[in-house]
């Protein structure tokens, strides 16, 4: 990479890439655009839930109060939690951008006013997020990541699956840490924490509006080559959040929450949301699929050990062991997926604005 003798620490760690990091996404917008969006009758679900973006149920809630101008020197795991803004920053920017460019590129007028109340949320989480930085006398640049970190092109179909799951799992991860910490308040090493709530529903209606737009070009789900995708896209994004936060145990520690039972539970919980659209999903309960996580995790913290302590030995042995992290990815990906059944489908969330269905019904379920 250039030198950037100019920016901050923070700021050029945002624009490293690995596979592991937060990316930015570009995409074939014109074939967006020319997608039919009425062919399957969701029209009204679309112009719906553009109603209820438009209600913008959290525009008073982004507001920082006189707790984040404590003085958090000397908080736990202080530089964990700098850490975990600045990806999540990353991430919420992400959004904002791909959105944004959404608007710039379609026609349809209530696809363009949906993407642009989206853009408008992520916008407004990334900038909390960089505000609290700043409070912590942290800067991260977000005008210079948006002109010099690089764009990861995907098909539109890529990111749809990608961006549906990245939206169902961040409404999974904000709330199990929002109700972990309802019930130990003891460990809420930071304000921020308390936002989390109401921040989520923002995740979890964008994901719905992704939901819907999968399910209106059926060929996203049923078609087999598709469905191998979708499986894809759900390892990839799980087995991403377990090697991510295994390597951040200390900073769920520090949240009073074990990293390896908090990814479970998020992973879970997305999945079975993500049967509210998926015609199947991962056995996330077949005790063989985090059997094969738990490999990969420790294979990587193998790695990254013997890559940090150097020499040609250790590199090569560091090598094997990522080889093997794939190897055990490939062996999850492999286990017999499970089929959506009407029973077993997601419903909707309790206390939520329940969206109308393709049966017209209103739906909801419990969603502890
Ligand atoms: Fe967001
Ligand atoms: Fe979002």
């Amino acid at each position: 990479m250039e030198q950037m003798p100019d920016l901050s620490v923070t700021t050029r760690h945002a624009l490293q890439e690995a596979m592991l990091t937060p990316r930015f996404y570009t995409t074939d917008f014109k074939a967006i655009d020319a997608l039919d969006i009425d062919k399957n009758g969701l029209r009204d679900e679309f112009e719906w839930i553009r109603e209820e973006f438009e209600h913008d149920y959290n525009k008073g809630h982004f507001k920082r109060n006189e707790e984040f101008l404590a003085n958090f020197d000397d908080m736990p795991v202080r530089q964990l939690f700098i850490e975990f803004l600045e990806r999540s920053c990353t991430a919420e920017f992400s959004g904002c951008i791909l959105y944004a460019e959404m608007v710039k590129h379609l026609k349809d007028p209530t696809m363009r006013a949906i993407f642009r109340c989206m853009s408008r949320d992520e916008g407004r989480h990334a900038g909390f997020l960089n505000k609290t930085m700043a409070d912590l006398n942290v800067a991260l640049d977000l005008s210079v990541l948006q002109k010099r970190k690089k764009y990861t092109y995907f098909k539109p179909k890529f990111i749809f699956y990608t961006v549906y799951l990245s939206e169902k799992i961040g409404y999974s991860r904000y709330i199990q840490i929002y109700r972990h910490l309802a019930r130990h308040p003891e460990h809420t090493i930071h304000p921020i924490f308390k936002w989390f709530e109401q921040w989520c529903n923002d995740e979890y209606r964008h994901g719905e509006f992704f939901s819907m737009l999968m399910r209106s070009q059926p060929e996203l789900l049923n078609e087999p080559a598709n469905r191998r995708w979708i499986r894809f896209f759900l390892l990839a994004v799980y087995a991403t959040m377990y090697l991510n936060d295994c390597r951040r145990a200390e900073f769920y520690q520090a949240l009073g929450l074990n990293w390896r039972q908090y990814d479970q539970d998020v992973i879970r919980l997305c999945n079975r949301i993500a049967t509210q659209v998926y015609p199947e999903t991962l056995p996330v309960n077949d005790p063989l699929f985090f059997h094969q996580l738990d490999k990969a995790a420790e294979y990587d913290s193998r790695a990254n050990a013997l890559a940090a302590a150097g020499g040609a030995i250790n590199q090569a042995q560091a090598a094997r062991l990522r080889a093997g992290v794939a190897l055990r990815l490939l062996a999850a990906y492999r286990l017999p997926p499970v089929p959506t059944t009407e029973a077993t489908k997601w419903r909707g969330l309790e206390g939520f604005p329940n969206y109308p269905g393709p049966d017209r019904v209103t739906r909801v379920a419990a969603a502890d």
